[in-house]
Parts: C-alpha cells; structure tokens; sequence
C-alpha cells in the first residue's frame, strides 16, 4: 500500500518524505512546483537510497490526479500542497480559496471515488488568530485573521463535514506552529523564492551574506524583551510527527486535531542569539515598526499530541539554527534548478568562503 504525498517537493513535504521512506513505506509525489523544485525530490532519493514516482500534476487537474490513483494502489494521502505566503493571500484573496480549498475539494473527490479515506491535513497554528491565553489548547476559539488562514480553516471545517457525512473516513488536521531547520544531511532545506516573510530564513540569508540586516518588527510587545515570541520546530520532528498522523488515521477512524509544536516559545531576539551561536556570524539588525497582523505570543499546548500520538518534538533551538545554517551556505541559492555536478563544486566553494569553527565541524 503506498501513500500519495500532495507537495511533497516543498519544504516540509520532502522532509516528511524521508521520514516515510526510513520507515518503510511506499510514498508517491504529485507537485505542481509552484513553489519548489525537482532537485528536491532527488536529493530525498539521495538521502534514502529509496526510489519512488513523482508526477508534476496540478491538483485543480482533476483528471491528472485519477489517473495516479489508477496507476498506484493508493491507501493514504498526506496532504501538504498549498499557497502559503500571508501577504500574497491578502492582495491575492481568490488564487488563494481557488488553489488552497478547491484543490483540496478536488483531492477528496478523487480519493472519495477511489474509495481511498485515509487524510492528514497540514493546517496552521495561523488557525487560532490572536490567542486568548498561551499555550494554546486545540480547543481554543478559531479566529484567523487573514484569507490564507481563512483557507486553513474552511479547510478544517471541510474536512469535518466530509466525515461526518462518511464515518469510514479518518481524518487529522494537523496545526503547525513555526517549521525551522532542515535535514542533518544539508540537502534539504526550505528555499523560499524571492526575498524570505519569515524569521528563519530571513536570518540565514543574512548571515550568508544574501541580505543586509533584519528588521525586528517590533520591540513594544509585552514579551520578555518586546519582542515576539513563537514556537519555532524543528521540521523533522514536525515530519516525525505526521508518520506518527499517519498511523493513527490508519488504525482508527475519526477527525482528530493535534497542535505539533515544542510548547516553548523564543523572542526574536532569542533567536538571532541562538542563530549567531550556531553559525558563528553577526546577524545584522534593527529594530522596525510592527508587522501588521502579528500577535505578541504564540506557542502550543503540546499535550494531546503526546499522549493520542506519543510524539513530541526532540530536537531543540541550537540543532534548529544549526541545521538551518548547514542548509543554507551549503546552498545558498535554494535548489534553483543546479545540476548535481555544478552542486559540488558549488559546496566547496562556499565552505572555501563561510569557514568558521561551528562549519568545520561539520565539514568534517
Ligand atoms: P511549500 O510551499 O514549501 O510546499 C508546498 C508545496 O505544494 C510546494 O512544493 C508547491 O509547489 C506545492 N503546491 C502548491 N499548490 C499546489 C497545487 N495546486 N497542486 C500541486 N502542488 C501544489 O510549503 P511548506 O512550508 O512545505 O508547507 C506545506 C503545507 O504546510 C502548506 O499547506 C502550508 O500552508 C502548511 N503550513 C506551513 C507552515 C510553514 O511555516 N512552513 C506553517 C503552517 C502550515
Ligand atoms: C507567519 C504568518 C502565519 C504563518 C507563519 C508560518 C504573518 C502575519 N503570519 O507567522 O500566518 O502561519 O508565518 O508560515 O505573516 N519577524 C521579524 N522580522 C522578519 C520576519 C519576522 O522581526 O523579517 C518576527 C515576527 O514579527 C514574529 C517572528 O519574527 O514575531 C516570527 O515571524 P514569522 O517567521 O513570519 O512567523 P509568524 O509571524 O509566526
């Protein structure tokens, strides 16, 4: 029986893929790359010594995705492809429903055809808005606050209704709180286009030298130090969590929701400390005005997790900055389209160029 990955070249997706292949299963990938790359897929293949089939089916192209579920015997899915950039949803709105809850209506269609009733969900920690109290229980009110996190949570509502209507469904909707590192090998990572939203990769970039300084956006929070604070996972742990997902929706039925996060929240200040140690580079800053839409404090009440799936996240904030440093100067333009070849060469130039102790370390 194999699981079918929906964006399974994205960032968390080809995390999620190594992870399923260490633990034995069959996996297939469908990715549109709208936000990704090929290169990914190979070097899951890489690091897993482990073949499986990738199509570059959109998942609006109801048609493409029956004829996956025709040529493989297809027992899950895992789905991970989405829009996920907050301002862009914004400006946005209609690409954002179109490719986020149409193309998630379409897949349960498919699935719904073929009789395939086995779902993990990637929904966001985006889905509680500003939280009333921290950690955050998944009982706590939804009130997101922008079309993306509206997609996510339609998408929850979606799902239950689709169960309810068919208890042979099994369902997890799985609340992500804030993704950072990358695989311990150095060749997978997240490879945002353009210029990065989010903290980490905004602070890689600037330590490698891609970007001048980071803007902290705003040091008035009633935080710690002012300013925000988040939970930030480590991606494999993250995708550890969804094998474990996965296991349960295979061995019983039902809607289940699990925040996957550490429930332990750092500063941005916090992190750019955490991300110097790691990587041995001054992180240029300043402080700038709030970024609209930002809460304060974010961080997830990580119980049910541990006790429905007994996961939790193992791996702390130096292992995160310094996999997220090994990921990025051993690529520091992404995975933008190099061959293999040209990579490794690419590689030793960059260790030529950002040697410092923490690298040598893992040079060796
Ligand atoms: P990503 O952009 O790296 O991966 C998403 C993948 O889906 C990409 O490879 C993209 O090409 C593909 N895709 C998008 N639309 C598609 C379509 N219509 N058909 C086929 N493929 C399509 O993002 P990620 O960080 O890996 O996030 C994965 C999921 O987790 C997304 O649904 C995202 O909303 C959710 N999520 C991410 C975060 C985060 O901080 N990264 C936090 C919470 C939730
Ligand atoms: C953002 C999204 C959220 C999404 C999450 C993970 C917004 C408003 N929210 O959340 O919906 O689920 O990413 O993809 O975009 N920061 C800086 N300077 C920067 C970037 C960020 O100071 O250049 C600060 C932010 O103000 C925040 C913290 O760093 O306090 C983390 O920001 P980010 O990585 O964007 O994640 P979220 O704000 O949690």
């Amino acid at each position: 029986m194999t699981v079918l990955i929906t964006g399974g070249a994205g960032y968390i997706g080809s995390h999620t893929c190594v992870e399923l292949l260490n633990a034995g299963y069959e996996i297939v990938v469908v990715d549109n790359f709208s936000n990704s790359y090929p290169e990914a897929l190979r070097r899951v293949k890489e690091i897993t010594g482990k073949n499986f089939h990738e199509y570059p089916i959109d998942l609006l192209d109801q048609e493409g995705l029956e004829s996956i579920f025709l040529k493989h015997k297809i027992s899950s899915v895992i789905h991970f492809a989405g829009l996920k950039a907050v301002g862009e949803s914004v400006s946005e709105p209609l690409w954002y429903y179109r490719n986020n809850v149409i193309g998630t209506i379409i897949l349960c269609e498919v699935m719904k055809k073929n009789d395939v009733k086995n779902l993990v969900f990637s929904s966001s920690a985006t889905v509680y808005g500003k939280p009333d109290t921290v950690p955050i229980p998944e009982d706590s009110l939804l009130k997101t606050t922008n079309p993306y996190g509206r997609t996510k949570y339609m998408i929850e509502e979606i799902l239950r209704d689709v169960y309810v209507a068919d208890p042979e469904w099994s369902i997890a909707r799985l609340r992500y709180f804030n993704p950072i590192g990358a695989h311990i090998s150095g060749k997978i990572g997240e490879a945002p286009q353009g210029t990065p939203n989010n903290l980490l990769p905004y602070i890689s970039q600037v330590a490698v030298g891609k970007l001048n300084e980071l803007k902290v956006f705003g040091n008035d929070y009633e935080t710690q130090d002012g300013t925000g604070v988040r939970d930030y996972i480590h991606v494999v742990d993250l995708s550890i969590g969804h094998v474990k997902a996965l296991e349960k929706v295979e061995s019983e039925r039902g809607v289940h929701t699990y925040n996957l996060g550490t429930g332990r929240g750092y500063s941005v200040l916090e992190m750019i400390e955490a991300f110097e140690k790691a990587s041995g580079q001054e992180i240029s800053y300043i402080v700038s005005k709030r970024r609209p839409g930002d809460i304060p404090v974010c961080f997830a009440d990580t119980r049910k997790a541990f006790e429905e799936l007994g996961w939790r996240a193992e791996r702390g904030i130096n292992e995160m900055c310094e996999d997220a440093w090994r990921w990025q100067w051993r690529n520091p333009e992404g995975y933008h389209s190099i061959e293999a070849d040209h990579q490794t060469s690419l590689e030793k130039e960059s260790t030529k160029f950002f040697v410092a102790p923490q690298q040598e370390k893992v040079l060796k």
